[in-house]
C-alpha cells in the first residue's frame, strides 16, 4: 500500500486517515451558563485543553434541538442549535476557534429518525393515514380483528416493540424510542433534506459527520411487512443468523445508494467532507459503507467488544487492516464512547460477563479493583494509539474515568432504563460531566452542580490534579499524542517473532515497536529505547503484565 504522509494541515485531503478524534458529549462536557448542562460555550471555552492532548479533531455529539428523549438522537430541527445549549453563533465561535487551534470539527448526522416533536412529525399526526406527511415516515395500520396489535414483530433496540399506535389507530414505527419515529428513505423529500442539512454544516465549516445508525436507513417495506419470527431477536446481534442484506431493516444493501448520493455532496467541498459510519455490522459487511464512494470510515466496533485476548486481538487487527485496505478506506479504532461502559471497567470484567447484569448491581458484583482496571486501560489505549489508521477517544478516558456504576435511579435519564421496564440501566454510567478541578460543586464542570451525578473520586482524576503529575493518565496520553505525531508513516505493520499467546509484538515503520504483555506474568523486554510505557517498566528488563509499550 503507498504510504500516506500523516500530513495534518488543512488542506490536505487525506487529513483523517490517521487522525486522532475526540469525542465531544457536549451536556457532559463544560457548562458555561450554569444550568448544569453542558453547553457550546463550554467546550469553546475548553478547546485548549483539546489542544493541548494533541489530538487532531473533535467530533460533537447532537447539540440540536431535542427534549433529550435520546440524549440529543432525539432531533426536532437537524440545522439548528438547542437553545439551552446555545445558537448557530455560538456554533460558528466553536468551529473558529477550533480551526485557529488547528483542530478539525465533525459533528454528528442523525438520518434514521427524528424527533416526534420535529415538525414533519407533527405534521404526519395531523394529516391521517395515507396523507403524503405520513409517507415521510413508517406508517402502517394494525393487525388483528381491530387493528390492534403491532403491524410486525419487529423489537425496538431500547427494548419492546418497535410499533408505537397514534390516537386515530394507525402505527408508527420506532427502530428506537417511541419519541424517535423512524424516517422513510424511500421517500424522496427526506433524501432532498438531508441533502440539505449535509450542505448547511458544510457551509458553517464543519470538517467531517459521523453517521448515526448508517445501517438502518434502508428497511424492506415490500407488502406485505414480513415479521422477523424466524431470525429470533431482532437488534443487531441477529445478523449473522439472515443471509447477507437479507434483514428487514438492518445493513440493506439499498442503503449504500444513500451514501453514494452524499458523497457526491461531501466531495463538492475542498477539502472533501469527511464521513465515518455508525454501523453495528460484522467486519466484512461492515467495510462497505467504508469505500471511498460512499462514507470513507466505520468505526470498528468488534475492535471496541474484543476480549482483552492476545489471539483474538491479533487475528482482529490483521483482519480489520486488510478488510479497510480492501475497501480503500483507512482503518479505526475505538475504546470507548457515550453508549459503552467506558474502557476502564470495561476491559476488566471477565470474560462472559453480561455488562447490563453488572450495571444493574451497581457495578458490584463482580468488584472490579479500579487501579488494575485503568493498568489495563492505558496499556490498551497505548496499543490502540500504535496502530495503523484513526482512533477515536471518548471524553474522559484522557483522564482515566472508570465507569459511573452505581448512579441512584432516581438519577437515570436514558430511555432504557424506562423501556427495559427497568432492567437495563442504561448508558448514563459514560455519561457523567466531566472532572476540571479537584474541588467545586461540579468539579469545575460548571459554576453550580452537574446534571448527573458526579461520585467524590472525581477530584482525583480531574484534569488540575494530573497536569502535570508524573505518571498521570492525562499525562500519558499527551506524550502519545506527541510520539504519535512524529511517528507516523505508512499504514501497515508487521508482527514481530515475539508476538505470542500473551504478547502482541508488531513494527511500525520507521523502527517504532509496540508491545503489549496481555498475559497475568512479566515477560521480557525487548531491546530498545523505550519512547513510552503504559505502567512501570523500571529497566529491569521485564514487561509486567497489562502494560504497553513503546520501543525505538
Ligand atoms: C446511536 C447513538 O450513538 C445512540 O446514542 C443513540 O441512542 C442511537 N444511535 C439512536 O440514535
Amino acid at each position: 500500500m503507498a504510504t500516506r504522509s500523516p500530513d495534518l494541515s488543512p488542506r490536505n485531503p487525506d487529513w483523517w486517515r490517521q487522525a486522532v478524534v475526540y469525542q465531544v458529549y457536549p451536556r457532559s462536557f463544560a457548562d458555561a451558563d450554569g444550568d448544569g448542562v453542558g453547553d457550546l460555550r463550554g467546550v469553546t471555552g475548553r478547546l485548549d485543553h483539546l489542544a493541548t492532548l494533541g489530538v487532531d479533531a473533535l467530533w460533537l455529539s447532537p447539540f440540536y434541538p431535542s427534549e433529550l428523549a435520546d440524549g440529543g438522537y432525539d432531533i426536532a430541527d437537524h440545522r439548528d442549535v438547542d437553545p439551552r445549549l446555545g445558537t448557530l453563533e455560538d456554533f460558528g465561535a466553536l468551529v473558529a476557534e477550533a480551526h485557529r487551534l488547528g483542530l478539525k470539527v465533525v459533528v454528528d448526522i442523525v438520518p434514521n429518525h427524528t424527533s416526534h416533536l420535529h415538525p414533519w412529525f407533527q405534521e404526519a399526526l395531523r394529516s391521517g393515514p395515507g396523507s403524503a406527511a405520513r409517507d415521510r415516515y413508517v406508517f402502517r395500520p394494525g393487525t388483528g380483528e381491530h387493528g390492534e396489535l403491532p403491524p410486525t414483530d419487529w423489537q425496538s433496540v431500547f427494548g419492546g416493540s418497535a410499533w408505537r399506535r397514534t390516537a386515530d389507530g394507525d402505527w408508527y414505527l420506532h427502530l428506537f424510542a417511541p419519541e424517535q419515529p423512524d424516517l422513510n428513505w424511500a421517500n424522496d423529500e427526506v433524501r432532498a433534506d438531508f441533502r440539505t442539512t449535509l450542505r448547511f454544516w458544510s457551509d458553517r465549516g464543519v470538517d467531517g459527520f459521523r453517521v448515526d445508525v448508517a445501517h438502518g436507513l434502508a428497511k424492506d417495506l415490500a407488502e406485505p411487512l414480513r415479521n422477523t419470527g424466524d431470525i429470533g431477536a431482532t437488534g443487531e446481534e441477529s445478523l449473522p443468523r439472515v443471509a447477507p442484506g437479507g434483514h428487514p431493516y438492518w445493513d440493506r444493501d439499498e442503503v449504500h445508494a444513500i451514501y453514494r448520493d452524499w458523497r457526491t455532496v461531501l466531495d463538492g467541498y475542498s477539502p472533501p467532507r469527511t464521513a465515518v459510519a455508525e454501523a453495528w455490522v460484522p467486519g466484512a459487511r461492515r467495510v462497505r459503507y467504508a469505500r471511498p464512494d460512499e462514507l470513507g470510515q466505520a468505526f470498528n466496533f468488534e475492535y471496541l467488544e474484543a476480549a482483552w485476548d492476545a489471539g483474538d486481538l491479533r487475528e482482529l487487527i490483521t483482519v480489520s487492516l486488510s478488510g479497510a485496505r480492501d475497501a480503500g478506506a483507512s482503518a479505526t479504532w475505538v475504546l470507548s464512547n457515550h453508549d459503552v461502559v467506558r474502557h476502564a471497567s470495561r476491559l476488566l470484567l471477565p470474560p462472559g460477563t453480561d455488562a447490563e447484569a453488572w450495571l444493574l448491581s451497581g457495578g458490584r458484583t463482580p468488584a472490579l479493583d479500579t487501579a488494575a482496571g485503568l493498568r489495563r486501560a492505558r496499556a490498551a489505549t497505548l496499543l490502540m494509539l500504535a496502530l495503523p489508521g484513526s482512533a477515536y477517544l471518548y471524553q474522559g478516558e484522557e483522564l482515566g474515568l472508570p465507569e459511573v456504576a452505581d448512579l441512584p435511579a432516581e438519577a437515570l435519564r436514558d430511555p432504557v432504563w424506562e423501556q427495559t421496564g427497568r432492567t437495563r440501566k442504561g448508558r448514563d454510567g459514560c455519561r457523567v460531566p466531566l472532572p476540571w478541578t479537584a474541588t467545586g460543586p461540579s468539579y469545575g464542570f460548571g459554576p453550580g452542580p452537574a446534571w448527573l451525578p458526579q461520585p467524590p473520586s472525581f477530584a482525583s482524576y480531574a484534569v488540575e490534579t494530573q497536569t502535570g503529575a508524573d505518571g498521570s493518565t492525562l499525562e500519558l496520553y499527551r506524550t502519545a499524542l506527541r510520539l504519535r505525531r512524529k511517528l507516523l508513516e505508512g499504514e501497515t505493520l508487521t508482527w514481530s517473532a515475539g508476538s505470542g499467546a500473551d504478547v502482541l509484538d508488531f513494527t511500525r515503520t520507521p523502527g517504532w515497536r509496540c508491545v503489549t504483555n496481555l498475559g497475568e506474568v512479566p515477560v521480557p523486554l525487548p531491546p530498545g529505547e523505550v519512547l513510552l510505557a503504559s505502567g512501570p517498566c523500571d529497566g529491569s528488563g521485564v514487561l509486567p503484565p497489562d502494560t504497553t509499550v513503546w520501543l525505538a
